[in-house]
């Protein structure tokens, strides 16, 4: 494990809970950071420059969840060193980094797989099913907000921050990339790190994307809203009940007399789906060991990561420029 700041104890605790694994060692430059690991795994050594992880051959698995500066020098070493390993988001903070570690990869033989949490989220997984079964109808449009009072950070904005999220469900859901991107933002607590970010994206079929990513926001909001043609599904990550589906919308009749009969107000049941409480930090680590024991591709590959960091930077650029629109091809 290196890295063993605020997010990376939450691996720390699911590694050492893993019946498959076995925590062999916590790396982190500040020994307090090592301090609260130990307390969650006894059992694993304390280290403090990843270098040791990577000369021990006993070491099979590196989960990377340092700064995202980090990830592309610290993921390509492990990977150089012949480990798996699970790189925290943003894979990393530019497409050229990314690609380095795409190459990386390519010419490892072992799994390369990035902490694209959301995709593992059992209200996820049931609301790809849906799409795909056609039960919803036609996507038009998608509608999220992550936002809540939280932790600044330094090395990325928001978007960068709270972005690959958004970005990484909804490429598991529409299963492909946007055409253009437009982004705008405002940077009120440190100049040049936008805290807020208004992101609109469209692709080839006409749907859109807006997303809402802020971390000065009055409370805590984790909601996805798909307005499709047949149902409307909204996915509130904070609330008890995860996932409802909304059998509402307009339907147009064969036949009509009257204008105002051309289209028909739907106002039908709210459906609640119940679903399995398994932690998605968990359902991506087993995911992980599957992978490396079939030999299997993850479902948050090197090849979905990069299209996310593609899309991560056109937002950027069009962010730079206030929101003019940036294409991203097909
Ligand atoms: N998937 C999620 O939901 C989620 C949530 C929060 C954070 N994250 C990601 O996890 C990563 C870490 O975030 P965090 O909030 O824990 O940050 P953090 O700053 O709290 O922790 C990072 C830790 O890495 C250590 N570190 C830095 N450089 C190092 C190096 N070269 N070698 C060893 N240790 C080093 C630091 O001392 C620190 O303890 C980020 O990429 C972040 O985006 C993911």
């Amino acid at each position: 494990m290196i890295g063993a700041g605020a997010w990376g104890l939450n691996h720390v605790r699911v590694v050492a809970s893993e019946p498959r694994c076995e925590l062999v060692a916590i790396v982190d430059r500040d020994p307090a950071a090592c301090a609260r690991g130990k307390e969650l795994a006894p059992g694993a050594s304390v280290l403090h420059d990843p270098e040791q992880v990577f000369a021990d051959p006993s070491i099979e698995i590196v989960v990377v969840a340092t700064p995202a500066p980090t990830h592309a020098n610290i993921t390509c070493a492990a990977l150089a060193a012949d480990k798996h390993v699970l790189v925290e988001k943003p894979l990393a903070l530019s497409t050229m980094d990314a690609q380095q570690i795409a190459d990386s990869a390519a010419r490892s033989r072992r799994v390369l797989m990035v902490g694209h949490l959301m995709v593992f989220h059992p209200a996820i997984a049931r609301l790809r099913e849906l799409l795909r079964s056609g039960a919803l109808g036609f996507l038009h449009y998608v509608h999220s907000t992550r936002a809540n009072l939280g932790r600044i950070r330094r090395d990325e904005n928001a978007l960068w921050s709270f972005g690959p999220h958004e970005l990484s469900m909804l490429d598991h859901l529409l299963e492909r990339s946007p055409v253009s991107v437009t982004a705008r933002g405002q940077c009120v607590l440190q100049p040049g790190i936008e805290d807020v970010v208004f992101l609109t994206l469209r692709y080839a079929g006409g749907e859109m994307a807006h997303l809402h990513l802020s971390w000065l926001h009055p409370r805590k909001e984790r909601r996805l809203t798909l307005v499709c043609s047949q149902k409307m599904v909204e996915f509130d990550d904070v609330a008890p009940e995860k996932l409802r589906i909304y059998d509402k919308g307009y339907d147009r009749p064969p036949q009509f007399t009257q204008f105002a009969e051309y289209l028909t107000l739907r106002d039908g049941d709210v459906y609640i789906p119940q679903l399995p409480m398994d932690e998605p930090l968990k359902l991506q680590l087993r995911h992980l060991l599957d992978c490396i024991a079939t030999g299997g591709r993850p479902t948050t590959d090197i090849a979905s990561a990069l299209r996310i960091v593609a899309t991560l930077e056109a937002a950027q650029r069009s962010l730079a420029s206030d929101g003019v629109p940036v294409n991203l091809g097909t």
